[in-house]
């Protein structure tokens, strides 16, 4: 249930943003039923927000880059400078975004602990592909936005009009969200659901924009956000700030405090951000065996897992509906592949080079 007049406002504030065409949407919402039977729950529907790929592989940072690149083709930049993880899905985006606006684009990576031994695989890859300028370096978070900023200096000085996307326009991210939730009452209309809980991974803004939505419209569905970050110090005070930079943007009288953000949970995150926890592993083998869809370690699995959880321990009624946001990073997983420690039978004679069979 949901106020259907404040969702016809939102929609029509959110048709008067600067966008740029970059995602397939609405993405699809589709029902679970085989995870469904097997953990004997409630219908469980996946929101495909992996498939927001019209460039690279997509993911919800594809729908956030709608609104956030606008700018940068208003102020006519050539290149886009952005900064991350060295495995990033957020920079693998911002990457593709930039090329299929006609902008370069310069990276600045900060190696996460667990990519010490970082090769050019996943992300990194599609990044080489995309013909990014990378540099990798170890550094704080500090550090990283001091060589960013200089980054755009150096550009400048060289004749070049830099745009810098990252953390400081996740104003926009969140309203791409406040849309996504919109996007998903649609299609709960359409199939005639109505979820009481929406759940999915987050940082901020994905979890900021559909927590403004939901408390906007006065949802009944609850969203729950898993966090798996550890360099933000208050995630509550940081979501609350995202929706309410969001809901100025809006032009809503909304504001967000901290303690309206009750549902966060930290207990998935495990030993640190980037590293598996069994759970996750767990979840990954769990939707691919039976729904043919894959999640990555880093965000979507430890998230599925937090949800398979709430299912096993009852917190779930059968006869509700829940929805999990699929938010991408398909291209980490195949960073992880020997976490999953799959017997290597039959592939000894071909490392070989065949010499066993000769
Ligand atoms: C696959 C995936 N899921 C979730 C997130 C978290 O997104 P947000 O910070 O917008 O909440 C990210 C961030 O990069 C991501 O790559």
């Amino acid at each position: 249930m949901y106020d259907r007049r404040k969702a016809d406002d939102l929609r029509q504030r959110i048709d008067s943003f600067d966008r740029v065409d970059l995602a397939m949407l609405p993405t699809p919402l589709v029902e679970l039923k085989n995870l469904s039977r097997v953990l004997d729950g409630p219908r469980i529907f996946m929101k495909r927000d992996d498939l927001t790929g019209g460039i690279t592989f997509g993911g919800n940072k594809t729908r956030m880059l709608e609104f956030r690149m606008a700018p940068a083709i208003q102020a006519n930049a050539d290149i886009v400078v952005s900064g991350f993880g060295v495995q990033s899905n957020h920079a693998r985006q911002v990457a593709a975004a930039a090329r299929k606006l006609g902008m370069d684009v310069s990276l600045i990576l900060r190696r996460t602990p667990y990519e010490s031994a970082a090769s050019i695989q996943g992300n990194l890859l599609i990044d080489f592909l995309l013909g990014a300028q990378v540099q990798i370096i170890d550094a704080t978070i500090e550090e990283q936005a001091e060589r960013i900023v200089e980054e755009v200096e150096r550009q400048k000085r060289m004749g070049r009009r830099p745009y810098e996307t990252g953390y400081h326009d996740e104003d926009l991210s969140a309203v791409a969200y406040v849309a996504c939730g919109l996007e998903l009452h649609e299609q709960f209309d359409a199939m005639g659901i109505e979820p009481s809980l929406l759940m999915v991974a987050s940082e901020g803004a994905t979890q900021a924009g559909l927590h403004l939505f939901a408390s906007h419209v006065e949802s009944s569905c609850r969203i729950v956000g898993v966090n798996m970050v550890d360099w933000v110090p208050d995630i509550r005070v940081r979501i609350s700030e995202i929706a309410n930079a969001a809901a100025a943007r809006l032009k809503l009288p909304d504001r967000v405090m901290p303690e309206d953000i009750s549902n966060v949970e930290f207990t998935y995150r495990g030993q640190a951000y980037g590293i598996p926890t069994e759970e996750g592993l767990e979840a990954i083998r769990l939707v691919a065996e039976t729904e043919g869809i894959l999640l990555e370690p880093v965000y979507t699995a430890k998230g599925m897992a937090c949800l398979i959880d709430e299912i096993r321990d009852g917190k779930i009624r059968r006869d509700e509906s829940v929805v999990f946001l699929h938010t991408g990073g398909l291209p980490a997983l195949f960073c992880y592949a020997d976490v999953f420690q799959f017997p290597k039978s039959g592939l000894e004679e071909l490392d070989d080079g065949g010499e066993k069979q000769r």
